[in-house]
């Protein structure tokens, strides 16, 4: 009995010795907020966006009322500024510099729609990295990235931002963003924390416009909004940031069930959660709050730790404390998060940048990288007549389109801090390319991609006669996409596709890449054209990187992030979509009908009359200059049970004429379950490379948790059933092979 008893004392001893041997970093929070005033408490969660040295700035910081400073880049600025915090405020804590560096700050990188076109996550991941080298450089030490809204409506200008439709595609780039620009280690001085973003639901936008309010049914913010972010926790994301739309009628600003019960309590974040720009104020906007007070009450009291240029903490929080209607202690739980962060990035014991004389921008490493991911990012729609790659046959081309020779347009939305004049253009490329071998004639035609000018066609028709083969650069401006830029029409802006048309009519093959910040409804100039190469906005080095695709230096390989609708009105449309009761069939299309058809004579199921049900191209599509044929498919058991996993393979083979890369994708169906579920579901996938007539077998890894989905009852479970299960070139290719879930 005595040993016992000790044993338990010993027990008890360590138990409590371990329990008191805080994180060093939370020790150090408690002493610090031991001595902070109520005030300066605040001042920690108040973001303001950069105004150089005003006098402002240096003395609100020296006040003690920053905690954070976005939108300042020059770095003896952020020096400054810093040094002020440090050595003239009370306590001197450091501030923490935001920028938003989405797809790279000085090289500009493709936007991530077209990154996720690679589906290849390392070179996504090389791609923030050098993202976080450029930015750090200059002081900031956090970046308002990834955006990881799972975006399914092209005509909301954020899709460029954001890694396409799917869940799962989402969630794998994120992470791999996160850890690019977090690094090994925050505290790393080349680290920056990511801000996971917009949390949460903003991609579900009514009408697909931007801000708009989204009505979300929990089970489908559970199954397809929310599985990015909790995997941008899982990968260690040190932030997250609101979003402007209110989910349900209520702002993610002020929404307690979002922010307090989901991302703290069951994911258990410890980041910072900052606000979108004037989001907790825009909530007097929204109708849920009488004023600035109110607003701060509402975003404190739902977890919101720092308020970007919203001013409702700054102004409003130590009356609410004063008068009893907020508690300190929420306070203390905001700043706790924001020194966790600031301590974690090591800006107490390393505050300030250093200075180099050779800024680290443009780097022969960042260059190969930025074309690279440009290269992978690009997606052959079409290829009649194998038009591609240009042989060598060729002695002349004209390089036409507004977006042949665009410098800033190239680089997409997002690009603050980039250098238009670093942009290689197509134009630029090709020259390069051909030097004297090939006659390059160049006339953008129209002068930007909203033109409307005819006399510009009439040029571009005579420069296309004179060549053998017709490069046609269209697409959008950067300014057609990105936040608040919604479209209702996405089609070619401008006379665009009349240009094609009549470079059509010329009677020489014309070769049509696309560059633009999202799906365009491209169904006729598909006709049209020879060739389709959809490249996005490709970023500093697009221009080597399409030229090298069209000469043949490199091989196609990108995928569909999202699937492209025939018509705007087919949107929302998207690959994991349910069944339905009366899934299309006997499509019988709108020229098609006779005239005076009787009411039932055309069959009742799910279809467009003037699009059909299918997309122009569905999610995960993409051709290459090869082609590769996909067999025996076979699953290790026929039978899976919870906590056990499965194999899945197949044989791939490059059954054409140029070495080349594929993505086999991996998909599942829930045949029957007590939900109705998507016919199709992405749970991974393998980028290959094979050579001409090699083969490979992939593998994948199927456990039983992948099967699971959020249930009536709220519950994330797999049931039990028949699964299908796909490895295909795209989410509408390939035969299913059935197991079962016991
Ligand atoms: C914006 C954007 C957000 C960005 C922030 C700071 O309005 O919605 O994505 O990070 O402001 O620039």
């Amino acid at each position: 009995m005595i040993k016992k008893n000790l044993f338990l004392f010993i027990l008890v001893t360590v138990l409590i010795a371990c329990s008191q041997q805080k994180d060093p970093i939370e020790k150090k929070i408690d002493d610090l907020l031991a001595k902070m005033t109520l005030q300066e408490k605040i001042g920690q969660m108040n973001q303001l966006t950069g105004t150089g040295l005003s006098d402002d700035m240096k003395s609100q910081i020296k006040a003690g009322r920053v905690g954070s400073v976005l939108n300042e880049i020059d770095v003896k600025t952020v020096n400054e500024l810093q040094r002020i915090a440090i050595e003239n405020s009370r306590l001197g804590i450091p501030l923490i510099f935001g920028r938003d560096v989405i797809h790279g700050f000085k090289t500009i990188f493709p936007i991530p729609l077209g990154q996720a076109a690679t589906w290849n996550t390392q070179i996504i991941e090389d791609c923030a990295r050098i993202s976080a080298i450029e930015a750090t450089a200059t002081g900031i030490r956090w970046n308002f990235g990834p955006m990881i809204d799972v975006s399914r409506d092209p005509r909301w200008g954020r899709i460029a931002e954001s890694c396409g439709e799917d869940p799962y595609l989402t969630s794998v780039m994120g992470a791999a963003m996160i850890k690019g620009f977090q690094g090994e280690k925050l505290s790393d001085p080349t680290s920056m924390a990511a801000c996971a973003k917009h949390f949460a639901g903003y991609s579900a936008t009514e009408a697909g416009k931007d801000y708009n309010t989204t009505y979300i049914p929990e089970l489908q913010l559970r199954d397809v909004y929310l599985p990015s972010f909790k995997a941008a926790v899982d990968a260690g994301a040190a932030s997250f940031m609101c979003s402007f739309n209110d989910i349900n009628g209520v702002p993610s600003s002020g929404n307690e069930y979002l922010n307090r019960q989901i991302l703290r309590k069951e994911w258990k974040f410890d980041g910072v959660l900052v606000s979108d720009w004037g989001s907790i104020e825009q909530m007097i906007n929204h109708g849920v709050c009488l004023d600035l007070k109110d607003a701060g009450k509402k975003a404190i009291t739902a977890g919101v730790d720092m308020d970007m240029m919203g001013f409702a903490y700054i102004g409003h929080l130590e009356e609410l404390v004063k008068s009893g209607a907020v508690t300190e202690k929420l306070i203390n739980e905001a700043v706790r998060n924001v020194l966790r962060m600031k301590f974690r990035l090591d800006l107490f014991e390393n505050p300030y940048t250093k200075v180099t004389f050779a800024m680290p921008f443009y780097t022969d490493e960042a260059l190969q990288k930025a074309k690279q991911a440009a290269v992978e990012s690009a997606i052959l729609l079409k290829n009649g007549n194998s038009t591609l790659p240009l042989t060598d046959k060729i002695k002349s081309v004209a390089v036409i389109g507004p977006l042949s020779d665009a410098p800033a347009d190239q680089l997409g939305t997002w690009s603050f801090d980039a250098e238009p004049q670093h942009s290689v253009t197509p134009l630029a490329a090709i020259r390069n390319y051909y030097g004297k071998q090939v006659k390059v004639i160049a006339e953008k035609g129209l002068a930007y991609s909203r033109d409307t000018n005819p006399l510009g066609i009439a040029r571009a028709i005579a420069a296309a006669r004179k060549a053998d083969v017709i490069l046609y650069f269209a697409g959008e401006e950067a300014i057609l996409s990105g936040e608040a830029h919604c479209r209702a029409d996405i089609s070619l802006p401008g006379v665009q596709s009349e240009l094609l048309s009549a470079l059509k009519k010329t009677g020489k093959r014309v070769v049509l890449i696309v560059m633009a910040g999202r799906p365009l409804t491209i169904g006729k100039e598909l006709t049209e054209a020879d060739a389709v190469l959809y490249a996005f906005q490709g970023g500093t080095m697009a221009g080597p990187a399409l030229a090298d695709l069209i000469f043949g230096k490199a091989v196609p390989s990108g995928k569909l992030p999202v699937t492209f609708p025939r018509m705007v009105g087919q949107v929302p449309v998207y690959y994991a979509h349910k069944m339905t009761g009366r899934p299309a069939k006997n499509i019988v299309m709108i020229d098609d009908i006779p005239v005076g058809a009787q009411q039932t004579s055309l069959g009742n199921s799910s279809y467009h009359l003037d699009a059909g049900d299918s997309p122009l191209f569905p999610f995960g599509f993409g051709l290459s200059y090869t082609t590769f044929s996909y067999s025996d498919v076979k699953v290790s058991k026929n039978e899976l049970s919870e906590g056990d996993s499965l194999n899945v393979e197949c044989t791939i083979k490059n059954t054409g004429k140029f070495d080349g890369s594929e993505v086999a994708q991996l998909y599942i169906r829930d045949l029957v379950a007590s939900l109705a579920r998507p016919v199709r579901e992405l749970k991974g996938f393998q980028k290959i490379n094979l050579q001409v007539g090699e083969t490979k077998t992939v593998t994948f890894t199927l456990k039983s948790n992948q099967l699971a989905f959020w249930n009536a009852d709220m519950v994330k479970r797999a049931e039990p059933g028949e699964f299908q299960v796909w490895i295909s070139t795209d989410s509408q290719s390939g035969k299913p092979v059935s197991f079962k879930y016991k």
